[in-house]
């Protein structure tokens, strides 16, 4: 039974997947990501710095220093202190901000999480299209 009638299922299977495996490798708007030479900080690391004097957050795998933005941000400091030395990637999300938010991010950037720490970006694997740079 499994072997005659499964076997076409099989082979359309076998067919899509490599079609997947085609677009994956041929899409011209896929990027990857190579190695650079950024500062590399681990998590451990960022947690040291939770405080209203010296604030990390992680966005993206993203390290940045806004200890000089909390007085700014417009949706109030304290959010960003209940944050502070933690990965804050879904409540900034969540929070809807604007693409001049995002932009505004570049400012405080310091580094990156070790790519064993990495969930969103991977040396060689596909870049999200709505990852902020
Ligand atoms: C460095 C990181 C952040 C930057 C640069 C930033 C920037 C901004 C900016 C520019 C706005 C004005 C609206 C807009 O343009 O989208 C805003 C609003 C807001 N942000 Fe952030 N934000 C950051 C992190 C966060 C985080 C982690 C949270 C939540 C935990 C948060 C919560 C909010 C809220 C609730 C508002 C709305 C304020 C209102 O409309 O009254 N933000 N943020």
């Amino acid at each position: 039974m499994t072997s005659v009638e499964a076997t076409p299922q099989l082979a359309r299977g076998g067919l899509f997947a490599l079609g997947l495996a085609a677009v994956r490798f041929r899409n011209p708007w896929t990027k990857t990501y190579t190695e650079t030479k950024e500062r590399v900080i681990n998590l451990e690391e960022v947690t040291w710095h939770d405080n209203a004097n010296d604030c990390w957050i992680i966005i993206y795998d993203r390290v940045y220093d806004i200890t000089k933005f909390l007085q700014q941000h417009p949706g109030g400091m304290d959010v960003l202190l209940e944050n502070a030395g933690r990965d804050v990637t879904l409540a900034f999300r969540g929070t809807g901000h604007s693409s001049a938010a995002v932009d505004a991010l570049q400012k405080y950037y310091i580094g990156r999480l070790p790519w064993s720490e990495c969930i969103y970006r991977k040396p060689g694997g596909i870049i999200l299209s709505n990852l902020p740079e």
